[in-house]
């Protein structure tokens, strides 16, 4: 790499015109790096806003199906669905979670129906079904790992039997890619593609989301035994290479813009298709200030989407898809 010394080289010649700043821009967001991670509940017509997530709402089936058809407008790819799951449901073993006609299995249906171009994205974890709010079961305060996986890949069926296109685990149990991956060969899906939670860290940016799914009261402990210690990155970097060669088709890491050196280190050794996922807290952090007036939100939605391209990443998934993808052309 050589640069000239000044006055040869002037780096503001370059950024003196936006036609030169556009054509010398090194990352930038399409709309087609955006899934769009949507939260459901039971019932019609119904709309509830998630206090801690200003923008965000719960939507029962026919509001998402409205929704994902305005997302595949807009030319976003994909929509990941999040059930609201009615506390009565919730049991010590999760049978919820498989059941084919459960909330999030009957929006898969319903947008696929409705609106077969957007491909619609699951999370494998037993967290909203669960009495105790672990994504794993829990047999005398611990969570089990093989017995979780067995639920993980029922629950997982269940999900492409009903026509999901990616599923999300993100129970960070031992051994789940490679049993759903098998279990989805012996049913005859094999093009339902996996997107591995693989590097997902036990955070404190999740807060919101609990929050959204009606998860955060129910949880006992924290999620420490599963997800990783925040400063760990050669943990994450073994953890991609594990799921990989377990058959996933994607990675993730998790949270987003706090651990962007993970996502340009997970790029960068394996070269597969790689995603963060800018959680809740985050968004939370983002609207909080704007509302304030403290930060530009519209800028700082952009600057925050706009990192994860240049930390390597291929896609995003983000609250802020709609707003965002608004911005763009599609
Ligand atoms: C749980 C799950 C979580 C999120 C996605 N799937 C929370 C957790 O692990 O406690 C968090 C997403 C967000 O914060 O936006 N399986």
């Amino acid at each position: 790499m050589t640069t000239a010394a000044y006055p040869a080289a002037r780096f503001r010649r370059l950024k003196s015109h936006a036609a030169l700043r556009a054509l010398t821009a090194e990352h930038r967001l399409t709309v087609h790096d955006l899934i769009w991670p949507v939260f459901l509940r039971d019932g019609e017509g119904v709309r509830e806003d998630v206090a801690s997530m200003p923008g965000v709402a719960r939507m029962s089936v026919d509001l998402v199906v409205k929704a994902a058809r305005d997302a595949a407008d807009l030319g976003i790819p994909a929509i990941c669905l999040f059930p609201y799951t009615d506390p009565s449901l919730k049991t010590r073993l999760c049978e919820e979670a498989w059941n084919p006609d459960n909330l999030s299995n009957r929006a898969i249906r319903a947008i696929k129906a409705a609106v077969p171009e957007i491909a619609v994205m699951t999370d494998v974890a037993l967290d909203p079904y669960n009495i105790n709010g672990h994504d794993g079961i829990v047999r005398d305060g611990v969570i089990v790992n093989d017995e979780s996986v067995e639920a993980l890949v029922k629950m997982a069926l269940a999900q492409a039997d009903a026509g999901a296109d990616i599923l999300g685990p993100s129970d960070m149990m031992d051994g789940r890619i490679g049993a759903i991956r098998n279990a989805l060969e012996r049913a005859g899906h094999q093009n339902v593609t996996i997107m591995s939670y693989a590097a997902k860290y036990a955070s404190g940016f999740y807060g919101p989301f609990r929050d959204a799914v009606g998860a955060s009261g129910a949880l006992t402990g924290d999620k420490k035994t599963y997800q990783m210690d925040p400063g760990n990155v050669s943990e994450a970097l073994r953890l991609v290479e594990r799921d990989l060669s377990e058959g996933a088709d994607m990675v993730m890491i998790k949270p987003g813009l706090p651990y962007l050196d993970v996502c340009r280190a997970v790029k960068d050794r394996f070269g597969a298709p790689t995603f963060a996922y800018q959680v809740s807290g985050e968004y939370a952090m983002i609207q909080a200030a704007a509302a304030q007036g403290w930060v530009d939100g519209e800028q700082v939605m952009i600057e925050s989407l706009t990192a994860f391209k240049r930390a390597g990443c291929d896609g995003i998934l983000t609250y802020f898809a709609p707003a965002m993808a608004r911005l763009l052309p599609s």
